[in-house]
């Protein structure tokens, strides 16, 4: 395994382009399944999560090309035979279980295996399967698996998220659009890669209204055409890049190729940590304050605060010059990189799903290790502001979820090796 050496502090200046978002991807992957033809979905991110749905939707007899050059994914389910996705696949990345709703879209059958547990703590799926129950889908488990069965036309159907859920909206779109009579799903995610999906289904031919709203209703169409797609920038790596540059006084960073709309309220907050931001079309320029305010966030659905960005968001407040809160009300466990942080020298504390972090704190650099993506990129960023050698252990929880992260870092100023762990 991989780990990064980071030599800091290091000030970060230069044009830093954002890569197409994983999260968005996924789902448009799926999708594709849904088609008579193929699909070409462009701006597709050199990413491992990418590289195993690959393999998901290649067991299942779907041909797919990734022309990694370009960017292109090519998916073409002529000789989709096979509606199973096995244990082994879908444990390495919990969103294979859109497979669930791509199958049952398609064919009316899937058998796919329960995603099992996570770094921080249960994720369930049971509004996934209740959801599908309403949809008139007929569920049964059977050792781990989940078997999906659906008569060729459902009837109507209606089914309120509670909590409002990315990963069960996504799977009921995806079973609805070709075999609903009508179904509504209430307290929908509004989420940019929820829209994005919605828009891009509706370009293959499927009859979907509200997506942006909390209520989508989808009339099923007997057929759905392949089409080309474009995947929307990582507006997780775009908040990610933002607060790397806030942390180091000097930083002066222009992320590109980005769509600052994805960011719901985020720069709002962000501006008030007396970052000076600059927002255009399709790229923003972040400037870093020479102190940095205390700004408590508490994260939400989108426009919310994303939780994805909570791990960084401490991470910054470390540096900031009072007390701030950080509160996870979407995940109540999301807290592995504190104690990593604390061994920089990071003042924080967890008191139930509520971070409280002192700062300003003088990070020296340590061995450091987290279990989960965006931990792990908080850990980089701290490396990169604290005294000394830092080594982040790991760094394939970050090669999941982040294009190319020491190249892109190290061209705006940091100092990244990547070395094998050993
Ligand atoms: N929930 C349930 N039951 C369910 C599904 C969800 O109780 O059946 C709860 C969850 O426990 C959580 C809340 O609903 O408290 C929201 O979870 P959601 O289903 O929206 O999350 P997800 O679809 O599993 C996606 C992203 C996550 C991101 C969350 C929240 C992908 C592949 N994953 O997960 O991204 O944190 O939405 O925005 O899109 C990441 O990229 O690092 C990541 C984990």
């Amino acid at each position: 395994m991989d780990k990064f050496v980071i030599e800091g502090p290091t000030p970060l200046r230069g044009d830093l382009p954002v890569s197409g978002s994983k999260n968005a991807a996924l789902p448009l992957m799926a999708a594709a399944l849904l088609a008579d033809g193929p699909t070409q979905i462009r701006h597709i991110p050199k990413l491992r999560d990418i590289y195993t749905f690959n393999n998901v939707i290649r067991a299942t007899g779907t041909q797919v090309r990734f022309d990694e050059e370009q960017r292109e994914l090519l998916i073409d389910p002529s000789d989709l035979t096979h509606y199973e996705a096995p244990y082994d696949l879908v444990r390495k990345m919990r969103a294979s279980f859109y497979m669930l709703g791509a199958l049952i879209g398609r064919e009316g059958y899937g058998r796919v295996s329960l995603p099992g547990g996570c770094a921080w703590g249960p994720r369930p799926v049971d509004l996934h399967l209740k959801g599908l129950e309403a949809m008139g889908v007929e569920i049964r488990l059977d050792e781990g698996y989940v078997v999906a069965r659906a008569p060729e036309r459902l009837k109507s159907g209606e089914f309120t998220l509670e909590p409002s859920s990315v990963g069960a909206t996504i799977n009921l779109l995806l079973a609805a659009a070709r075999r609903s009579d009508r179904f509504v799903i209430h307290n929908a995610a509004m989420e940019p890669d929820v829209v994005l999906l919605c828009r891009a289904l509706r370009k293959m031919g499927a009859d979907i209204e509200g997506e942006g709203t909390p209520t989508l209703t989808i009339r099923g169409v007997s057929s759905l055409e392949g089409v080309v797609l474009d995947n929307a920038p990582d507006r997780i790596e775009t908040g990610t890049f933002m607060i790397a540059a806030a942390m180091k006084p000097g930083s002066d960073v222009t992320l590109t190729h980005t769509d600052p709309e994805d960011l719901g309220e985020f720069p709002e907050l962000f501006a008030r940590t007396g970052a000076l931001v600059t927002v255009n079309e399709h790229s923003i320029r972040v400037k870093a304050p020479d102190e940095i305010q205390p700004v408590s966030a508490v994260t939400g659905i989108y426009p919310g605060f994303p939780t994805d960005l909570q791990a960084q968001w401490s991470t910054l407040m470390t540096q900031a010059r009072g007390t701030s809160r950080v509160q996870d009300t979407v995940y109540f466990d999301r807290f592995s990189y504190v104690p990593e942080l604390q061994r920089l020298g990071a003042s924080l504390q967890v008191e139930k799903n509520t971070v409280t972090i002192q700062g300003p704190s003088a990070l020296s650099g340590a061995s450091v290790m987290s279990t989960d993506l965006r931990a792990s990129v908080s850990l980089v960023m701290a490396g990169m502001v604290a005294e000394g050698t830092t080594e982040v252990l790991r760094v394939y929880h970050l090669d999941r979820g982040y294009e190319e992260l020491e190249k892109k870092l190290n061209r705006v100023g940091a100092r990244i090796r990547r070395e094998s762990d050993g």
